[in-house]
């Protein structure tokens, strides 16, 4: 059965099973580092759980990314001009979108996001919050090229990608994703990129190992999805949640660690794991100056300006589409 959510196929077997999430489970935990990939950690319940994370005391990126947008509306509106079409990637939150629009009087606002339902909330608040701002919600998976609505074709672009979720993926997958947002946003196209920076190891692991445990629910929710949608055995209460910084990579790792050796079967294949061992589920990159801005520019943008909020957690960048030109 092919459910359309969104743009987004659904492609379920006759019991109802997402057969990519089943495909992505059996042959990540085949895998001697067992690993699940992270954006199946965003069903309705982890989703939930994402937003709560945002506004614990660790979890410092949201407010430090919001933090800027909120002191520096001035040199936005200098650096960027106005009469541009916003292109955010990701529907956007209620809170930092209206920040930049308000900074940069844009010609339209178009959300991409390839959950419809998201889409039309977040379109709907914000043709509120702004009456005269034509927005164009767009129903797309950003990983591809998007053709954008003919209404804007003619507009300057600034792409909008908050929230350092471009650290959620490994380089190659990052640059492919910033290569394609130049293609979506043509020549001539401006992005505000948000991109959380490297910094005491003890403020990067409470971040994502918060005291009140919303981190650790998010991410046992993993295995109880699995459990929930693919008849897994998966014994969830022997199993913590940890958040591991490794320092070659510069990036939080996210684990589920077994508490004791263990046997389960999921979708009639078995699996085990010993005492001690790991379910990857999360990479989170971290950036300092020169990283941030050679994944840029593998990426075909040209940083231009790089704000931080008064602490110094957290960069918000703008860069430029690259003019391709031969070496040097
Ligand atoms: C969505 N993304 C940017 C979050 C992050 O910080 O990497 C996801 C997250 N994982 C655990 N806490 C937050």
């Amino acid at each position: 059965m092919i459910e359309k959510r969104g743009l987004q196929i659904v492609d379920r077997d006759d019991d109802g099973v997402d057969r990519a999430f089943r495909a992505d489970v059996l042959t990540g935990l085949r895998e001697p580092q067992k690993a699940v990939p992270a954006r199946w950690l965003y069903d309705d319940a982890g989703s939930r759980l994402f937003e709560d994370i945002t506004r614990i005391p660790e979890y410092y990126p949201t407010r430090a990314e919001t933090e800027i947008l909120e002191a520096q509306s001035t040199e936005f509106a200098e650096q960027v001009g106005s009469g541009r079409a916003v292109v955010e990637f990701g529907s956007g939150s209620s809170v930092k979108t209206p920040l930049l629009l308000r900074a940069i009087e844009p010609a339209a606002y178009v959300p991409l996001d390839i959950s419809g339902d998201f889409l039309r909330m977040a379109a709907e608040d914000l043709a509120r919050k702004f009456p005269g701002l034509p927005v164009h919600p767009v129903e797309a998976d950003f990983m591809r090229e998007v053709a954008l609505p003919g209404a804007v074709a003619d507009m300057p672009k600034l792409g909008f990608f908050p929230g350092s979720t471009i650290g959620n993926m490994v380089p190659r997958t990052a640059v492919d994703l910033l290569r394609t947002m130049r293609a979506t946003l043509g020549e001539k196209s401006k992005l505000l990129i948000g991109m959380d920076l490297v910094k005491d190891r003890a403020v990067l692991e409470a971040a994502y190992d918060d005291a009140a445990g919303v981190t650790a629910q998010f991410n046992l929710n993993l295995a109880r999805r699995i459990n929930r949608e693919l008849g897994g055995t998966i014994p969830v209460d022997d199993l913590r949640h940890e958040a591991r910084w490794n320092d070659s990579f510069a990036r939080i790792e996210m684990h589920l660690v077994a508490r004791r050796d263990m046997t389960f079967e999921i979708a009639g294949e078995w699996f085990s794991l010993a005492r001690g061992e790991t379910i990857h589920t999360e990479n989170s990159h971290k950036f300092k100056r020169r990283s941030a801005n050679m994944l840029l520019l593998a990426g075909g943008w040209t940083p231009v300006r790089r704000w931080l909020d008064s602490r110094r957690r957290f960069s918000l960048i703008l860069a430029e589409a690259t003019i391709a030109r031969s070496a040097p």
